[in-house]
């Protein structure tokens, strides 16, 4: 472990940094009033739940509770922990934190490993790029590129290089370098031999691709045969520092774009995504030769809100596009289907027509998601054949009753209604009795309700008043030290009722002492415990007025103390039950005036 950085400094680079800017890299904000919304990215949403407050600087999400400040938001998206996240936001505002040497050093050794495996991997591309574009020996893969439809210019912008037709080029270049053999052999760069422990290059003759993470930094490489050798493309393995179910090839150049326009274009392969670019689209991303997961989609969601799909058009990019679009469709994007002609992929299209083209005719005349699957469901069939014709208008209808607008269902059923010279008023008949035949088995399969939000604020519908009570309290202590000194003077040594609550005021009286300033973010790393972290953002969330008077507090108050005295009437009426049945009298009658004294106090 490595030691403490000094209070002070975490308090400057607190105050130096802004959440918006820094949450705004991970999550598209957009302002409402005093705060920032989006999407929470700590659950899959398709309205957002999510807040960030500028004035507060803390986020909370509304969804699934998520909520803390800048520090706990870099720690939990970034998986990191408090030093790390202090170190990336102190590097991002220019503060030095002082850090004893030794235990930077400490830390480092712990990854110096990964390390080695990026700075090999760094250097390599640069080595591989300088092979293809100025060397004899990568002229030839060179002229393949060109051939291709490559330009020098991207090229260059995509780090494009060669490696060379030989068994132990990178074996030797490493390890003159001091890299160990062992880490990059883990690193995938290097393949040892079985018989004998010795070790080979596993790129050899083909076109480097390299893969870079969202930073930037070079993490993999995708080496293409030249020609027809196999297989075509030659992935780095999984590593630990590259896993391709997280990786986006282009990501961290689309990025800028893709925020820019709220939108990305994905793409099957590399060679897409470059004369994509080619052609001025330079917000396309690939996955890497495998099919889209959550972390995928997730990264995505992060950045964009519609998605434009335009893989192959021959079949099994069809197909591959129908599956990705509906667990894009699944997560909320804004969904659109680019379509090419004739079994071509994107790469060979604008090599075909030209980057005016493609931009004008494939993805500017992009489908909509629906629109598509019109398209997808005519495949293989003969629609003269009436059987075929049937089950074909059967099928869009039930993709029609997915739809949640009205005006969209209308749109589409019009449609299929003049497409085939069908009735209207039959469609939308039969639509209906779909739609409720499909909302009777959903109800009996999946009786799990998907919707948090709502969920929680029934809950917190059903919570007793002293609930909301104390929650206003810890809102007005959490703005105003001396409120907080007041209503622990009106509680007179009494505690909040709800557990969670009462810690916070614990904690805010402790902060209070050595912070004579309010600082709900400063107060919030002062915790420390998750649970009440998130606690504290949600009530902070809450709108209050900015003052408070005296007298309501005190009704505030009186809330918290009469559930006790509820409480206290309860236990008594019990008692006095029992006294009965055991026919002390006198007891009995003791307890009656005690339970006359406590009703009167309410
Ligand atoms: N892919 C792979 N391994 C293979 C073939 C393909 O990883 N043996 C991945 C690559 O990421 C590739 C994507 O799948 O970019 C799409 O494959 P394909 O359509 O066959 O390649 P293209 O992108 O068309 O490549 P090229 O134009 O160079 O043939
Ligand atoms: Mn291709």
């Amino acid at each position: 472990m490595a030691d403490r950085i000094a209070e002070e400094k975490i308090d400057q680079v607190r105050q130096a940094v802004d959440i918006v800017e820094i949450i705004g890299d991970y999550v598209q904000l957009k302002k409402q009033g005093r705060n920032y919304f989006g999407l929470c990215p700590f659950h899959g949403e398709n309205s957002p739940s999510f807040s960030v407050s500028p004035d507060k600087q803390i986020y909370h999400c509304f969804g699934c509770g998520a909520g803390g400040n800048v520090f706990s938001f870099l720690m939990d998206i970034e998986g990191i922990s408090f030093q790390e996240a202090a170190i990336k936001l102190a590097a991002k505002v220019n503060i030095d934190l002082d850090l004893n040497q030794a235990s930077v050093h400490k830390e480092r050794k712990a990854s110096k490993e990964i390390q080695a495996m990026q700075d090999a991997h760094e250097l390599l591309r640069k080595f591989y790029h300088h092979l293809l574009v100025n060397t004899k020996e990568g002229q030839h893969a060179l002229e393949y590129l060109l051939g291709r439809g490559f330009t020098h210019e991207s090229i260059d912008k995509f780090q494009i290089g060669y490696s060379l037709n030989s068994w132990d080029f990178v074996v030797k270049f490493l390890s003159k370098r001091d890299y160990p053999p062992e880490w990059m052999e883990k690193a995938g760069l290097i393949i040892k031999r079985e018989k004998d422990g010795t070790y080979f290059d596993r790129f050899r003759d083909r076109i480097m691709f390299p893969i870079f993470d969202r930073h930037g930094n070079t993490i993999a490489f995708s080496g293409r045969s030249l020609g027809a050798g196999e297989p075509k493309y030659l992935n780095s393995p999984e590593t630990a520092i590259f896993h391709k179910s997280k990786t986006l090839y282009n990501f961290h150049q689309a990025r800028a774009s893709i925020k820019k326009l709220h939108q990305a274009v994905l793409f099957e392969g590399f060679a897409d995504v470059i004369a994509a670019d080619r052609a001025g689209v330079e917000n396309g991303i690939a996955t890497m030769g495998t099919a889209l997961t959550d972390d995928h989609i997730a990264l995505l969601r992060q950045n964009a809100e519609s998605i434009t799909v335009c893989y192959d058009s021959d079949n099994a990019g069809i197909e591959a596009a129908f599956r990705a679009g509906n667990l894009l469709n699944e997560a909320g994007f804004q969904l659109k289907v680019a379509v090419m002609p004739d079994g071509l992929d994107p790469d060979e299209y604008i090599k075909l027509y030209g980057v005016e083209k493609f931009r004008n005719e494939v993805i500017g005349a992009s489908h909509t998601w629906m629109g598509f699957k019109f398209l997808y469901f005519r495949r293989g069939k003969n629609l003269h054949n009436e059987g075929d014709r049937l089950s074909y208008i059967e099928e869009i209808i039930k993709e029609i009753s997915k739809l949640s607008k009205a005006v969209e269902r209308d749109h589409y059923l019009r449609q299929l209604a003049s497409e085939f010279s069908l009735s209207l008023d039959a469609l939308k008949q039969q639509q209906k009795q779909i739609y409720f035949a499909e909302k009777k088995t959903a109800a009996g399969n999946s009786p799990v309700n998907r919707k948090p939000v709502i969920v929680q604020k029934q809950v917190s519908e059903l919570k007793p008043a002293y609930y909301k009570a104390e929650r206003c309290l810890i809102a007005h202590m959490l703005k105003d030290r001396d409120v907080a000194y007041k209503v622990q003077e009106l509680l007179q040594g009494s505690a909040f009722n709800f557990d969670e609550h009462q810690a916070i005021i614990t904690y805010l009286l402790g902060f209070y002492e050595d912070h004579l300033e309010p600082d709900t973010s400063a107060f919030l790393s002062y915790i420390q415990d998750e649970n009440l972290r998130r606690t504290v953002a949600d009530i902070e969330m809450m709108s209050i007025n900015d003052e408070v008077g005296n007298q309501e507090l005190t009704d505030y108050i009186k809330q918290v103390l009469n559930y006790k005295i509820r409480l206290k009437i309860k236990e008594k009426e019990a008692e006095q039950k029992e006294a009965e049945r055991q026919n002390d009298i006198q007891k009995a009658i003791r307890l009656a005036s005690e339970i006359l004294e406590l009703r009167r106090s309410l």
